[in-house]
């Protein structure tokens, strides 16, 4: 398969079979994060972060330098001409010919695809405001790869904020590419998963149910995903906290979940899973968040071609 000089913007727009050549690829890597390699010698990564980021920045700054290659960037759009009024069309078009590869996260919904459309070397979109975040969906289906050993006919339940979190709304789309996946969303009204997504979900033969109440369907789910609420996302300070707290997972709501359930989340979490539990062997949240060094090499080396 051959991804050279592809843009990552959209999980939507990558093949079952191409997911899972990732996957495969990112399996690879795993050897290499200790070791390191000089696949990408030579190149350099622009990590352009116009929002907060701990994870996502700081895996792909790690996977280009145990890929051999270098990183220039910013995570302070304050400290660039942003704050002078430069347009991102501008500021793409300029790093454009510094680097051989690019990550842009924004809050700005599309502005990842303005990105791909200016710039020569490939985009990968960070995250672009509450719309797509695929390079974590991809980490996020190597990790239930990982621990379930497959990603056909598993019952995944999504909890929290459902509305705002863009990673829940890519992985959704990612599910729908693959063989009986029952979803369940989890959210109060106000944070419910967007329509459009449901209908996409059905229209692929995936088996959607709702729910308000976490208890209400936790027996029978294989993979737990909780998300944070979105603050930055509402609209005011009120709406926020008429949400706040809405739900959260503790020793109790684990005592009624499989045995072999796991619980992941994007992270960074805030009151919706209790630290009493971070021993329990089914949280494995810290673990998928390092799993972002293995895919993100396999990304990078996938899009400038050094491996195929
Ligand atoms: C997520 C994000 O930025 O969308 N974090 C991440 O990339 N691991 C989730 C969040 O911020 O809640």
């Amino acid at each position: 398969m051959n991804f050279k000089g592809c843009d990552i913007i959209n999980i939507d727009d990558l093949t079952r079979e191409e997911l899972d050549h990732i996957l495969s690829v990112s399996s690879k890597m795993l050897p290499l994060m200790k070791k390191g390699s000089s696949l990408c010698k030579g190149k350099i990564l622009a990590s352009l972060f116009f929002e907060p980021s701990t994870r996502t920045r700081l895996s792909f700054e790690s996977a280009m330098s145990r890929l051999g290659g270098k990183v220039v960037g910013f995570a302070d759009p304050t400290a660039t001409s942003e704050k002078k009024g430069e347009v991102l069309a501008d500021t793409i078009r300029t790093i454009d010919g510094y680097v051989d590869i690019m990550v842009i996260r924004h809050p700005q919904e599309g502005s990842a695809k303005v990105a791909a459309d200016y710039a020569d070397v490939p985009v990968i979109n960070g995250g672009d405001g509450g719309h797509h975040h695929p390079t974590q969906t991809i980490l996020d289906l190597f990790t239930i790869k990982e621990e379930k050993g497959r990603i056909d006919n598993l019952s995944i339940g999504f909890c929290g904020d459902l509305k705002y979190g863009r990673t829940v709304h890519s992985l959704a789309y990612a599910l729908a590419k693959y063989k009986d996946v029952k979803v369940t969303c989890i959210a109060p009204k106000a944070l419910e998963m967007p329509r459009y997504i449901i209908n996409h979900l059905k229209m692929n033969g995936v088996h959607v149910i709702e729910k308000e109440s976490i208890e209400e369907t936790i027996e029978d789910l294989d993979v737990l995903y909780a998300t944070r609420i979105q603050k930055e996302r509402f609209g005011s300070e009120k709406e926020y906290m008429d949400v706040r707290g809405s739900y959260y997972i503790d020793e109790n709501i684990m005592s009624k979940a499989k045995k072999d359930m796991i619980l992941m989340h994007p992270l960074p979490r805030v009151d919706e899973i209790r630290y009493e539990i971070d021993d329990d062997k089914r949280t494995v949240y810290f673990k998928q968040a390092h799993y972002g060094v293995p895919t993100r090499m396999a990304l990078i080396a996938l899009l400038l071609g050094a491996v195929k």
